[in-house]
């Protein structure tokens, strides 16, 4: 069966001001269909086609070498946007609740250690990629940065937190200023979905 786009679980203008209306339109409506038709196309006529996306990525390796690179690119477009949607909310911000708030205590020290950190990362992937925190098979804390449409789940990590540094992702309110974008990026974490992607992945 094909992978639908999901619908954003809230108006496209209601993560402002840290995401303006114009980019959540292009970045879900084109960018995220694009990757969504495009995984499709690439997963036609193959049995993986009827798995979650999130185990295509685990299992990239099995995938037929002809397709591979088209899924990971868009595979991991079309799952890397639906985790990221989800982590973000109009009622975002603030501080980590429940179970992860203690294992980011615990990992990073505090949590303005690991905001440091999650933010550099993601400042420093050079050129296109991601921003993740993830839970690692032992079921504990990572924070990565990862290229392109390149998905965790690839490297056998869970991400229960991303943030999009492609420029399509700031570029028309920030224009070259990530580090602001990122700024502005904690104001609408969705703690709740981090805490229930994280009791789901450990
Ligand atoms: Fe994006």
């Amino acid at each position: 069966m094909a992978y639908q786009l999901p619908d954003l679980p809230y108006a496209h203008d209601a993560l402002e001001p840290s995401i303006d209306k114009k980019t959540m339109e292009i970045h879900h409506g084109k960018h995220h269909q694009g990757y969504t038709n495009k995984v499709n196309s690439a997963l036609e006529g193959h049995d993986f086609a009827d798995l979650p996306i999130e185990e295509v990525l685990t299992r990239i390796k099995e995938v037929p070498e002809n397709i591979r690179q088209a899924v990971i690119n868009n595979g991991g477009g079309f799952a890397n946007h639906k985790l990221f949607w989800q982590v973000l909310s109009p009622k975002g911000g603030g501080e980590p609740k429940g179970e992860v708030a203690d294992a980011i205590k615990k990992t990073f020290g505090s949590f303005d250690k690991f905001k440091e950190k999650f933010s550099s990362t993601a400042a420093g992937q050079f050129g296109s990629g991601w921003g993740w925190l993830c839970v690692d098979d032992s079921g504990n804390l990572k924070v990565i940065s990862t290229a392109n449409q390149d998905s965790p789940y690839m490297h056998g990590l869970t991400p229960i937190l991303g943030v999009d540094v492609w420029e399509h992702a700031y570029y028309l309110k920030y224009q070259n200023r990530r580090p602001d974008y990122l700024a502005a990026f904690w104001d609408i974490v969705n703690w709740d979905q981090v805490e229930k992607n994280y009791q789901d992945a450990k």
